[in-house]
This record gives C-alpha cells, structure tokens and sequence, in this order.
C-alpha cells in the first residue's frame, strides 16, 4: 500500500483571519479553503485535513460545509475532545474524524491526547462518531501505554505526535524515531497507524524509516511552500518524497 498524504489546509484560512479580511477568499465570495482543496486535489492529495478549532482562529464552520460539499475527497476533521465538536463532526460527517487535545493558547497542537486519563469521554466520543459512520483516530505520543489505550478505547487509527522528533537536535533525533518506531509496530498489531505534526521536505526522509505507517497528516511546510511554488506543486512535491516509503 502506497503512504498517503492528507493534507492540512488550516493555513490558508489563518490567512483570511489574521486580518478578518476577504482575501484570499475568490472576489466571487468562494472560500479560500474550498479553492485550496481544489488545489491539493490536483497536486495528488489523498484526504484533506481540518481543524475546527473552539476558537476558531483559522477554520470556519462555513469552510468545512463547503468543503465537505464541494471537495471529492476524504475529509478529516480534527476536533478536541467536546459536545460542541461532537456536534459539528456528526451534522458534518467527515470520513475520518481525529481526536486532539485542545488549550486556548497553544499556537499549535501541543502535545497528544491523554487518553489514559480521559478515557470514558474519550470512549464515548468515539462510540459516538462509530454509531454515525465516522472513522476515529485518536493523536498520541508515540508512548506504548498510550498506544494501549487507544486500543482500548475502540478507536479505529492513531497518529503518532511527530513533533517531538520534529523538534529533536542531535542524540535526541534517533530516540525519537526509536520511540515512534516503537509505537508504530506496537499499534501496527490492532490499528492503522498514521503520523503527523512539524513534517516538512527534509525530515520526511527520516520519517520514511518508520515502519507501518499508512498515512502522513503535513500543513505547514506544504501551505508554507505553497506560497513559493503554488500548493499543487507543492502537494506534488512532497508525495514524490513519499513514494520511497516502504511499509
Ligand atoms: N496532525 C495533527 C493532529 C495536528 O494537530 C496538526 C497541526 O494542525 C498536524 C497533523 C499538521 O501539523 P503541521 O502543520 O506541523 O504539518
């Protein structure tokens, strides 16, 4: 099975809302994200990823509408662990649906979920999104007891927290490859393992050493050479990288 490659278009809407502006939106009022996915999709995306985030600094309930209407690809909505989210996701029917934390003033995904120590909600939640037909991953770091309990939890995929790797320098580059690897072949036994967060165009070489890996979840560093090369070339390029993989 080839590695896929979903593709979060957040950014483009962080664009928009940084100023509350109507650019990049079309003069013919047609959302930036919905132009976006258009772009991806012709670039090679498998899925398009999106947050809908409590305080909605980037995308809007509006774009994924559209989104979900007008894309002809798998959507995954990432959401925090909420009844408003749950609301969201089960009026909006994402194919996927992947379960973050959320805190009100990180700039970015921190850290994983804690599923251990919020595994009733956590379990409801994916009962929840399971009933109405939605396929649930939950994002940890890549540690064992996590992978364990997302197991436990029902959850369908994980995606292993590649930030910690990403941010790594020196000795602390192999451990956390060795502890994502380590995840990976753990979850591997149950789940479909998928990885995500602070993926760019040169560490995805060392990202291809983790076995059992079916899909990548990369923003930034494609939205950020988009603005280079446009974001078809630049989804392009990066599923070039990844055809390498090897499972
Ligand atoms: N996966 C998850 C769960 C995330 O929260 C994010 C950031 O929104 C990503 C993947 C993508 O991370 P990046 O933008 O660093 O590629």
């Amino acid at each position: 099975m080839p590695l896929l490659l979903g593709v979060n278009i957040d950014h483009i809407a962080t664009l928009r809302q940084a100023r509350y502006a109507k650019e990049p939106d079309s003069p013919n009022a047609e959302p930036c994200p919905v132009i976006a996915g258009h772009d991806a999709l012709a670039g090679g995306a498998d899925s398009l990823t999106i947050h809908v985030r409590g305080d909605r600094r980037h995308m809007q309930d509006a774009d994924a509408y559209r989104i979900r209407e007008e894309i002809k690809l798998p959507l995954n909505l990432e959401m925090g662990v909420t009844e408003e989210m749950l609301g969201l996701a089960l009026k909006l029917k994402p194919e996927f649906v992947c379960l973050v934390p959320e805190s009100r003033m990180e700039i970015t995904t921190e850290g994983g979920l804690d599923v251990l120590a919020s595994f009733d909600k956590t379990r409801m939640v994916i009962a929840r999104l399971q009933d109405a037909g939605i396929r649930v991953s939950v994002f940890i770091d890549p540690d064992l007891k996590q992978v364990e309990a997302a197991c436990e939890a029902c959850a369908d995929m994980i995606e292993l927290h590649t930030g910690a790797f990403a941010n790594a320098t020196g000795d602390a580059v192999q451990t956390e490859l060795d502890r994502l690897a380590a995840a990976a072949k753990e979850g591997h036994l149950s789940l479909q393992v998928n990885a995500g967060h602070g993926i760019n165009y040169t560490n995805i070489q060392q990202i291809l050493t983790i076995p059992h890996l079916a899909e990548l979840n990369i923003g930034h560093s494609i939205i950020a050479r988009s603005t280079r090369v446009g974001l078809t070339a630049a989804v392009r390029e990066m599923k070039e990288l990844m055809a390498a993989y090897s499972a």
